[in-house]
Protein backbone atom coordinates (compact mmCIF):
# COMPACT_ATOMS: atom_id res chain seq x y z
CA UNK A 1 0.00 0.00 0.00
CA UNK A 2 1.58 3.43 -0.71
CA UNK A 3 0.47 6.15 1.26
CA UNK A 4 0.04 9.99 0.18
CA UNK A 5 0.52 11.56 3.48
CA UNK A 6 1.56 9.00 5.90
CA UNK A 7 0.96 11.71 8.58
CA UNK A 8 -2.77 12.37 7.43
CA UNK A 9 -3.02 8.45 6.79
CA UNK A 10 -2.10 7.60 10.38
CA UNK A 11 -2.47 10.80 12.69
CA UNK A 12 -5.36 12.20 10.96
CA UNK A 13 -7.79 10.27 12.42
CA UNK A 14 -6.95 10.59 15.94
CA UNK A 15 -6.70 14.54 15.24
CA UNK A 16 -10.29 14.17 14.13
CA UNK A 17 -11.55 13.69 17.23
CA UNK A 18 -12.17 15.74 20.69
CA UNK A 19 -11.61 13.05 22.88
CA UNK A 20 -9.04 10.03 21.87
CA UNK A 21 -5.12 9.93 22.91
CA UNK A 22 -4.11 12.57 25.08
CA UNK A 23 -2.61 15.65 23.01
CA UNK A 24 -0.35 16.35 25.59
CA UNK A 25 0.72 12.97 25.63
CA UNK A 26 1.33 12.80 21.69
CA UNK A 27 3.36 15.73 21.96
CA UNK A 28 5.57 14.39 24.46
CA UNK A 29 6.18 10.82 22.45
CA UNK A 30 6.86 12.91 19.73
CA UNK A 31 9.27 15.23 21.54
CA UNK A 32 10.97 12.09 22.68
CA UNK A 33 11.98 10.86 19.92
CA UNK A 34 12.77 13.99 17.83
CA UNK A 35 15.22 14.63 21.87
CA UNK A 36 17.09 11.60 20.58
CA UNK A 37 17.15 12.24 17.16
CA UNK A 38 19.00 15.35 17.63
CA UNK A 39 21.14 13.61 20.24
CA UNK A 40 22.10 10.84 17.81
CA UNK A 41 22.04 12.92 14.53
CA UNK A 42 25.22 11.81 14.16
CA UNK A 43 24.47 8.47 14.41
CA UNK A 44 24.05 6.79 10.46
CA UNK A 45 20.71 5.50 11.39
CA UNK A 46 19.25 8.72 12.29
CA UNK A 47 21.73 10.30 10.17
CA UNK A 48 20.01 8.72 7.35
CA UNK A 49 16.19 8.96 8.43
CA UNK A 50 17.32 12.81 9.17
CA UNK A 51 18.67 13.37 5.69
CA UNK A 52 15.25 11.30 3.96
CA UNK A 53 13.02 13.99 6.18
CA UNK A 54 15.21 17.06 4.98
CA UNK A 55 14.87 15.91 1.52
CA UNK A 56 11.21 15.52 1.22
CA UNK A 57 10.20 18.87 3.80
CA UNK A 58 12.67 21.29 2.68
CA UNK A 59 12.97 23.91 -0.04
CA UNK A 60 15.79 25.75 -0.47
CA UNK A 61 15.14 28.84 -2.77
CA UNK A 62 17.35 32.26 -2.63
CA UNK A 63 14.01 33.62 -3.36
CA UNK A 64 11.99 32.73 -0.13
CA UNK A 65 15.67 33.91 1.95
CA UNK A 66 14.78 37.22 4.28
CA UNK A 67 16.75 39.54 5.61
CA UNK A 68 15.05 40.76 8.50
CA UNK A 69 16.01 41.42 12.42
CA UNK A 70 19.90 42.01 11.08
CA UNK A 71 19.55 38.21 10.47
CA UNK A 72 19.52 36.12 7.19
CA UNK A 73 16.67 33.55 7.81
CA UNK A 74 16.73 30.64 5.05
CA UNK A 75 12.92 30.95 4.33
CA UNK A 76 10.26 33.11 6.63
CA UNK A 77 8.09 30.26 8.30
CA UNK A 78 9.13 28.89 11.44
CA UNK A 79 7.91 26.84 14.18
CA UNK A 80 6.24 29.03 17.28
CA UNK A 81 6.95 29.17 20.75
CA UNK A 82 5.77 25.92 22.96
CA UNK A 83 5.98 22.54 21.30
CA UNK A 84 9.77 22.52 21.91
CA UNK A 85 9.62 24.05 25.21
CA UNK A 86 13.31 23.06 26.44
CA UNK A 87 15.10 22.76 23.42
CA UNK A 88 15.34 19.00 22.84
CA UNK A 89 15.50 19.37 18.89
CA UNK A 90 17.13 22.48 18.29
CA UNK A 91 19.70 20.81 15.87
CA UNK A 92 17.08 19.43 13.48
CA UNK A 93 14.65 21.32 13.34
CA UNK A 94 15.99 22.82 9.76
CA UNK A 95 15.12 19.20 8.40
CA UNK A 96 11.42 19.70 9.00
CA UNK A 97 11.85 22.53 6.62
CA UNK A 98 11.85 25.47 8.69
CA UNK A 99 13.80 28.76 8.51
CA UNK A 100 13.63 29.28 12.30
CA UNK A 101 12.61 27.94 15.39
CA UNK A 102 11.58 29.82 18.81
CA UNK A 103 12.45 27.24 21.87
CA UNK A 104 10.29 28.03 25.08
CA UNK A 105 8.62 29.52 26.85
CA UNK A 106 11.75 28.94 29.52
CA UNK A 107 12.06 30.28 33.19
CA UNK A 108 14.59 31.16 35.68
CA UNK A 109 13.53 28.30 37.61
CA UNK A 110 12.09 24.20 36.91
CA UNK A 111 8.49 24.33 36.76
CA UNK A 112 5.82 21.52 36.30
CA UNK A 113 3.03 23.80 34.75
CA UNK A 114 -0.35 23.31 35.78
CA UNK A 115 -1.92 20.38 36.93
CA UNK A 116 -3.46 17.91 33.92
CA UNK A 117 -5.23 17.94 31.62
CA UNK A 118 -4.38 21.40 30.76
CA UNK A 119 -4.08 20.70 26.57
CA UNK A 120 -7.30 20.22 24.33
CA UNK A 121 -8.13 19.02 21.18
CA UNK A 122 -10.89 21.21 19.95
CA UNK A 123 -10.84 18.87 16.32
CA UNK A 124 -14.02 20.43 15.02
CA UNK A 125 -12.77 23.77 14.52
CA UNK A 126 -9.05 22.34 14.17
CA UNK A 127 -7.92 24.45 17.07
CA UNK A 128 -6.73 24.02 20.86
CA UNK A 129 -7.08 25.04 24.17
CA UNK A 130 -4.49 24.91 26.46
CA UNK A 131 -3.14 26.18 29.99
CA UNK A 132 -0.13 24.25 30.04
CA UNK A 133 1.26 27.37 32.51
CA UNK A 134 5.05 27.14 31.40
CA UNK A 135 5.77 23.72 31.76
CA UNK A 136 9.64 23.51 31.61
CA UNK A 137 13.15 22.45 33.27
CA UNK A 138 14.18 25.75 33.60
CA UNK A 139 16.47 27.90 31.98
CA UNK A 140 19.74 26.57 33.39
CA UNK A 141 19.45 23.11 32.53
CA UNK A 142 17.74 24.36 28.61
CA UNK A 143 20.85 25.99 28.70
CA UNK A 144 23.28 22.82 28.85
CA UNK A 145 21.07 20.99 27.30
CA UNK A 146 21.25 23.56 24.43
CA UNK A 147 25.43 23.54 24.85
CA UNK A 148 25.74 19.92 24.65
CA UNK A 149 23.60 19.76 21.16
CA UNK A 150 26.77 21.13 19.94
CA UNK A 151 25.11 23.61 17.76
CA UNK A 152 26.91 25.38 15.01
CA UNK A 153 26.97 29.47 16.94
CA UNK A 154 24.23 31.89 16.44
CA UNK A 155 24.62 33.21 12.36
CA UNK A 156 25.78 30.01 11.20
CA UNK A 157 22.86 27.35 11.84
CA UNK A 158 20.82 25.82 9.22
CA UNK A 159 17.76 27.03 10.94
CA UNK A 160 17.91 30.27 13.74
CA UNK A 161 17.06 29.65 16.79
CA UNK A 162 14.90 32.01 18.76
CA UNK A 163 14.87 31.57 22.70
CA UNK A 164 11.59 32.68 24.31
CA UNK A 165 11.60 33.36 27.99
CA UNK A 166 9.00 33.90 30.99
CA UNK A 167 8.04 34.53 34.64
CA UNK A 168 8.85 32.16 36.71
CA UNK A 169 5.27 31.49 38.37
CA UNK A 170 6.96 31.19 41.73
CA UNK A 171 8.32 34.52 41.49
CA UNK A 172 6.11 37.74 42.52
CA UNK A 173 5.30 40.48 40.15
CA UNK A 174 7.48 43.17 41.83
CA UNK A 175 10.68 40.04 41.01
CA UNK A 176 9.45 39.58 37.51
CA UNK A 177 12.04 41.69 36.10
CA UNK A 178 15.11 40.17 37.79
CA UNK A 179 13.37 36.68 36.91
CA UNK A 180 13.98 37.42 33.41
CA UNK A 181 17.00 38.40 33.49
CA UNK A 182 18.28 35.78 35.04
CA UNK A 183 17.24 33.89 32.23
CA UNK A 184 18.01 36.16 29.64
CA UNK A 185 22.02 35.68 30.98
CA UNK A 186 21.51 32.61 30.57
CA UNK A 187 19.98 32.17 27.19
CA UNK A 188 21.16 35.27 25.38
CA UNK A 189 24.43 33.96 24.35
CA UNK A 190 23.10 30.79 22.70
CA UNK A 191 20.31 32.96 20.63
CA UNK A 192 19.98 33.99 17.35
CA UNK A 193 17.28 36.09 18.42
CA UNK A 194 15.01 36.10 21.92
CA UNK A 195 11.65 36.98 22.57
CA UNK A 196 10.18 37.82 26.04
CA UNK A 197 6.85 36.09 26.53
CA UNK A 198 4.58 38.62 28.19
CA UNK A 199 1.26 37.64 27.07
CA UNK A 200 0.68 33.81 28.22
CA UNK A 201 -2.99 33.73 29.84
CA UNK A 202 -1.34 31.44 31.85
CA UNK A 203 0.48 32.79 34.03
CA UNK A 204 -1.59 35.05 36.72
CA UNK A 205 -0.54 38.95 36.38
CA UNK A 206 2.13 38.26 33.07
CA UNK A 207 0.03 39.68 30.41
CA UNK A 208 0.12 43.44 32.66
CA UNK A 209 3.85 43.38 31.95
CA UNK A 210 2.63 44.52 28.41
CA UNK A 211 1.81 47.75 30.03
CA UNK A 212 4.35 50.65 28.71
CA UNK A 213 6.26 51.28 31.89
CA UNK A 214 6.65 47.81 32.19
CA UNK A 215 7.91 47.02 29.38
CA UNK A 216 10.17 49.73 28.77
CA UNK A 217 11.99 49.03 32.35
CA UNK A 218 11.74 45.29 31.27
CA UNK A 219 13.64 45.94 27.93
CA UNK A 220 16.11 48.24 29.62
CA UNK A 221 17.21 45.96 32.06
CA UNK A 222 17.50 42.84 29.83
CA UNK A 223 19.80 44.97 27.62
CA UNK A 224 21.62 46.52 30.48
CA UNK A 225 22.53 42.84 31.21
CA UNK A 226 26.46 41.82 30.57
CA UNK A 227 27.20 39.28 28.27
CA UNK A 228 29.89 37.47 26.99
CA UNK A 229 28.58 38.06 23.73
CA UNK A 230 26.94 40.61 21.67
CA UNK A 231 22.93 40.83 22.65
CA UNK A 232 21.15 39.02 20.08
CA UNK A 233 17.94 40.99 18.67
CA UNK A 234 15.07 40.84 21.21
CA UNK A 235 11.34 40.82 20.43
CA UNK A 236 8.27 41.02 22.56
CA UNK A 237 5.30 38.10 21.98
CA UNK A 238 2.05 40.01 22.50
CA UNK A 239 -1.49 38.55 23.35
CA UNK A 240 -4.35 39.22 20.69
CA UNK A 241 -6.95 40.65 23.14
CA UNK A 242 -5.75 43.70 24.08
CA UNK A 243 -8.07 46.80 22.91
CA UNK A 244 -6.99 49.24 19.91
CA UNK A 245 -5.88 51.97 22.66
CA UNK A 246 -3.10 49.81 24.28
CA UNK A 247 -2.11 48.08 21.24
CA UNK A 248 -1.53 51.08 19.83
CA UNK A 249 0.20 52.48 23.18
CA UNK A 250 2.39 49.01 23.08
CA UNK A 251 3.05 50.12 19.45
CA UNK A 252 4.24 53.37 19.74
CA UNK A 253 6.58 52.29 22.85
CA UNK A 254 7.98 49.61 20.67
CA UNK A 255 8.92 52.28 17.74
CA UNK A 256 10.63 54.48 20.15
CA UNK A 257 12.49 51.38 21.57
CA UNK A 258 13.72 50.09 18.19
CA UNK A 259 14.86 53.69 17.30
CA UNK A 260 16.78 53.55 19.88
CA UNK A 261 18.41 49.56 18.88
CA UNK A 262 16.67 48.39 22.30
CA UNK A 263 13.98 46.44 20.63
CA UNK A 264 13.77 44.20 16.85
CA UNK A 265 10.26 43.60 16.67
CA UNK A 266 7.14 42.07 17.89
CA UNK A 267 5.52 38.68 17.87
CA UNK A 268 1.73 38.86 17.13
CA UNK A 269 0.26 37.26 18.82
CA UNK A 270 -0.20 34.20 21.42
CA UNK A 271 -2.89 32.37 21.98
CA UNK A 272 -6.31 34.05 22.53
CA UNK A 273 -8.70 34.21 26.23
CA UNK A 274 -11.96 34.57 23.10
CA UNK A 275 -14.06 31.47 22.86
CA UNK A 276 -15.86 32.73 19.57
CA UNK A 277 -16.86 30.54 16.70
CA UNK A 278 -16.45 27.31 19.12
CA UNK A 279 -19.41 24.71 19.13
CA UNK A 280 -20.45 24.47 22.44
CA UNK A 281 -19.80 21.13 24.10
CA UNK A 282 -18.30 19.95 26.90
CA UNK A 283 -15.08 18.84 27.49
CA UNK A 284 -13.23 15.80 29.25
CA UNK A 285 -13.48 17.76 32.33
CA UNK A 286 -16.72 17.73 32.37
CA UNK A 287 -16.76 21.56 32.00
CA UNK A 288 -18.17 23.92 29.03
CA UNK A 289 -15.56 25.82 26.72
CA UNK A 290 -16.89 28.78 28.47
CA UNK A 291 -15.39 27.90 31.68
CA UNK A 292 -12.58 25.92 31.19
CA UNK A 293 -9.61 28.14 31.46
CA UNK A 294 -6.66 28.36 28.86
CA UNK A 295 -5.66 30.27 25.66
CA UNK A 296 -7.33 29.26 22.26
CA UNK A 297 -4.58 28.69 19.30
CA UNK A 298 -5.31 27.64 16.05
CA UNK A 299 -7.93 28.40 12.77
CA UNK A 300 -10.80 29.89 15.33
CA UNK A 301 -7.59 32.86 15.78
CA UNK A 302 -6.83 33.65 12.44
CA UNK A 303 -9.31 36.28 11.58
CA UNK A 304 -8.67 38.43 14.83
CA UNK A 305 -4.47 37.94 14.28
CA UNK A 306 -4.78 38.92 10.95
CA UNK A 307 -6.75 42.09 12.04
CA UNK A 308 -4.22 43.11 15.05
CA UNK A 309 -1.20 42.42 12.54
CA UNK A 310 -2.93 44.70 9.71
CA UNK A 311 -3.49 47.31 12.39
CA UNK A 312 0.28 47.38 13.82
CA UNK A 313 1.56 47.54 10.37
CA UNK A 314 -1.20 50.17 9.69
CA UNK A 315 0.16 52.22 12.56
CA UNK A 316 4.16 51.18 11.80
CA UNK A 317 4.42 51.20 8.30
CA UNK A 318 7.45 49.01 8.12
CA UNK A 319 9.41 50.93 10.78
CA UNK A 320 9.49 47.83 13.15
CA UNK A 321 9.27 44.17 11.90
CA UNK A 322 6.16 42.12 12.68
CA UNK A 323 6.27 38.34 12.80
CA UNK A 324 2.86 36.86 12.05
CA UNK A 325 1.42 33.44 14.39
CA UNK A 326 -1.96 32.87 14.89
CA UNK A 327 -4.18 30.26 12.82
CA UNK A 328 -1.75 29.86 9.76
CA UNK A 329 -2.59 26.21 8.25
CA UNK A 330 -2.10 26.99 4.88
CA UNK A 331 -0.25 28.85 2.25
CA UNK A 332 -2.97 31.16 1.60
CA UNK A 333 -3.57 32.10 5.48
CA UNK A 334 0.63 32.27 5.07
CA UNK A 335 0.19 34.65 2.48
CA UNK A 336 -2.42 36.94 3.44
CA UNK A 337 -0.24 37.61 6.66
CA UNK A 338 2.61 38.58 5.05
CA UNK A 339 0.97 40.73 2.37
CA UNK A 340 -0.81 42.19 5.56
CA UNK A 341 2.82 43.43 6.99
CA UNK A 342 4.06 40.16 8.62
CA UNK A 343 8.46 40.02 7.89
CA UNK A 344 8.54 36.51 9.18
CA UNK A 345 5.45 33.95 10.12
CA UNK A 346 5.19 31.03 12.86
CA UNK A 347 2.87 28.01 12.93
CA UNK A 348 1.97 25.90 15.94
CA UNK A 349 -1.76 24.23 15.76
CA UNK A 350 -1.84 24.34 12.06
CA UNK A 351 1.25 22.39 11.80
CA UNK A 352 -0.37 20.00 13.95
CA UNK A 353 -3.05 19.01 12.40
CA UNK A 354 -1.97 19.25 8.57
CA UNK A 355 1.42 17.36 9.71
CA UNK A 356 4.64 17.87 8.64
CA UNK A 357 3.80 18.88 4.89
CA UNK A 358 2.30 21.91 5.93
CA UNK A 359 5.84 23.61 5.37
CA UNK A 360 6.69 22.96 2.38
CA UNK A 361 3.00 23.48 1.06
CA UNK A 362 3.64 27.01 2.73
CA UNK A 363 6.87 27.86 0.62
CA UNK A 364 5.80 26.01 -2.60
CA UNK A 365 2.69 28.51 -2.05
CA UNK A 366 4.66 31.48 -1.85
CA UNK A 367 6.86 30.91 -4.46
CA UNK A 368 4.11 30.47 -6.57
CA UNK A 369 2.61 33.70 -5.31
CA UNK A 370 5.46 35.35 -6.15
CA UNK A 371 5.67 34.22 -9.56
CA UNK A 372 1.83 34.77 -10.29
CA UNK A 373 2.87 38.31 -8.93
CA UNK A 374 5.32 38.76 -10.91
CA UNK A 375 7.90 39.55 -7.86
CA UNK A 376 11.51 38.89 -7.12
CA UNK A 377 11.33 37.74 -3.49
CA UNK A 378 9.12 37.24 -0.34
CA UNK A 379 10.52 39.90 0.77
CA UNK A 380 8.83 42.05 -1.93
CA UNK A 381 5.60 40.81 -0.84
CA UNK A 382 5.49 42.10 2.61
CA UNK A 383 2.93 45.00 3.73
CA UNK A 384 1.59 45.01 0.12
CA UNK A 385 -2.03 43.05 0.01
CA UNK A 386 -1.80 41.67 -2.95
CA UNK A 387 -4.38 39.07 -3.27
CA UNK A 388 -4.43 35.39 -3.07
CA UNK A 389 -4.30 34.29 -6.45
CA UNK A 390 -5.56 30.76 -7.20
C1 LIG B 1 0.05 23.76 23.53
C2 LIG B 1 0.57 25.13 23.29
C3 LIG B 1 1.59 25.63 24.09
C4 LIG B 1 2.08 26.92 23.88
N1 LIG B 1 3.11 27.37 24.66
C5 LIG B 1 3.64 28.58 24.40
C6 LIG B 1 4.75 29.03 25.15
O1 LIG B 1 5.28 28.34 26.02
N2 LIG B 1 5.25 30.27 24.88
C7 LIG B 1 4.70 31.08 23.91
O2 LIG B 1 5.21 32.18 23.69
N3 LIG B 1 3.66 30.66 23.17
C8 LIG B 1 3.12 29.44 23.41
N4 LIG B 1 2.07 29.01 22.65
C9 LIG B 1 1.46 29.93 21.66
C10 LIG B 1 1.99 29.70 20.24
O3 LIG B 1 3.35 29.95 20.15
C11 LIG B 1 1.23 30.60 19.26
O4 LIG B 1 1.51 31.95 19.57
C12 LIG B 1 -0.27 30.40 19.29
O5 LIG B 1 -0.60 29.06 19.47
C13 LIG B 1 -0.95 30.89 18.00
O6 LIG B 1 -0.44 30.20 16.88
P1 LIG B 1 -1.19 28.92 16.22
O7 LIG B 1 -2.63 29.32 16.01
O8 LIG B 1 -0.43 28.66 14.95
O9 LIG B 1 -1.06 27.82 17.20
C14 LIG B 1 1.54 27.72 22.86
C15 LIG B 1 0.51 27.21 22.04
C16 LIG B 1 0.03 25.94 22.24
C17 LIG B 1 -1.07 25.42 21.35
Amino acid sequence: MVVDDPYQHFIGPILAKDDGPDPEFMSQLSLQALGWAARGRHWPPWRGMLASTAAILQRQDPRLQRQCLGLTFPNPLGLAAGFDKNGVAAAIWHCFGFGFAELGTMTALPQRGNPRPRLFRLAAEQAALNRMGFNNHGSLRAATGLTKQQLPPPGLRPALLGLNIGKSRATTMAAATEDYAVSYGRLAPLADYMAINVSSPNTPGLRDLQSPEALRQLIGRLRATPLPTPHPPLLVKIAPDLTDGQLLELAELALDLHEQGELAGIIANNTSLDRQGLEARRLITGRTLAEESGGLSGAPIRACSLALLRRLWSHLQGRVPLIGVGGIDSPKAAWERLTAGASLLQVYTGWIYQGPQLVPAVLEGLLKQLDAHGLNAVADGVGTELPWLP
